[in-house]
């Protein structure tokens, strides 16, 4: 959808005043601050969410969000962008087989964080692959998002089938060593991964614009999270990733992410400049 379908003729100053107030009125009653994502993305997904809810003007969307959770709830999924798959860009995924996961070998415990996880699907894959590299025993995987409903399903382990075929083909594609479906069972008409794989990998509430640092990894993933964030907002969570790293740690971005032009771009080395994998230096 384009920004000239979402919105009907509406005077531009005033948008961007129903808009701040809006996200102000959000972070004051729900603690969540989108104040500095990214602004056309924001003002997409409040049009589109405008035009569900049926209602003409962003002060109304904003009544209603501050009055009723639920509606509240409904705008968080829209601007969140749960959007994510198993093995998504299984190039990537290849790379950290072929080029990351033997430089991790000797380390004895091995901590992952994927920061703004979805609903699971980059870590279960990630999981994966320490398995079949037999090192899942000795990794330990967090996975955290701010969305409560996200984190809920992805401890459910539960993927719809119809995703099924396209995640077998980037399973295959990232260099697969068994077969994906040899890590679940079909159950209710969907896919239910194997217990033993979802309780491998802690998920939690965190997030990346308000809470800090919680343990030091030495594989961060961040990817497609960051691309929501205006430049400032991005500065300053790449100040949290990079505390969050642990020396020669790697930090895993997604494509359209770097670390250059940022104040950390000389504190890292470019991995894998195709994947966006970068390596603490200092
Ligand atoms: C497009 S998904 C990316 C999922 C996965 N990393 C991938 O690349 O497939 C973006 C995720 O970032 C999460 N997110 C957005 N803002 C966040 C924040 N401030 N802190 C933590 N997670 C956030 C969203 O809830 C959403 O699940």
């Amino acid at each position: 959808m384009t920004d000239i379908e979402a919105s009907p003729p509406y005077d531009e100053k005033l948008e961007k005043i129903e808009i701040e107030v809006l996200l102000e009125a959000i972070y004051l009653r729900y603690g969540y601050d989108f104040r500095d994502y990214a602004y056309p993305s924001l003002r997409r997904r409040i049009w589109h969410r405008l035009s569900l809810e049926q209602l003409g003007t962003i002060s109304l969307l904003q009544s209603r969000v501050l009055h009723e959770r639920e509606a509240f709830e409904r705008l968080l999924s829209d601007l969140t962008i749960p959007v994510t798959e198993m093995f998504r860009d299984p190039g990537m995924f290849e790379a950290l087989r072929r080029r990351l996961i033997p430089a991790m070998r000797e380390i004895p415990l091995l901590r992952v964080w994927h920061a703004g996880c979805a609903s699971g699907e980059e870590a279960y894959s990630m999981a994966i692959q320490l398995e079949e590299e037999g090192m899942l025993a000795r990794s330990h995987i967090y996975a955290t998002d701010i969305s409560k409903a996200c984190l809920q399903l992805a401890r459910k382990g539960a993927i719809p089938i119809d995703r099924m075929r396209l995640y077998t083909k980037n399973y295959q594609a990232a260099g697969g060593k068994r077969t994906l479906s040899s890590y679940y069972e079909l159950s209710h008409g969907g896919a239910k991964l194997h217990p033993g794989l979802v309780e491998r990998i802690v998920f939690a509430e965190h997030n990346l614009v308000t809470d800090r640092s919680f343990n030091e990894f030495q594989v961060i993933f961040c990817r497609n999270v960051l691309i929501y964030f205006n430049a400032a907002l991005r500065e300053r969570v790449h100040g949290l990733l990079y505390e969050s790293l642990a020396p020669g740690g790697f930090l895993v971005l997604g494509g359209k992410e770097s670390v250059a032009y940022t104040g950390f771009a000389g504190r890292y080395e470019t991995w894998d400049d195709e994947f966006r994998i970068y390596r603490k230096t200092r």
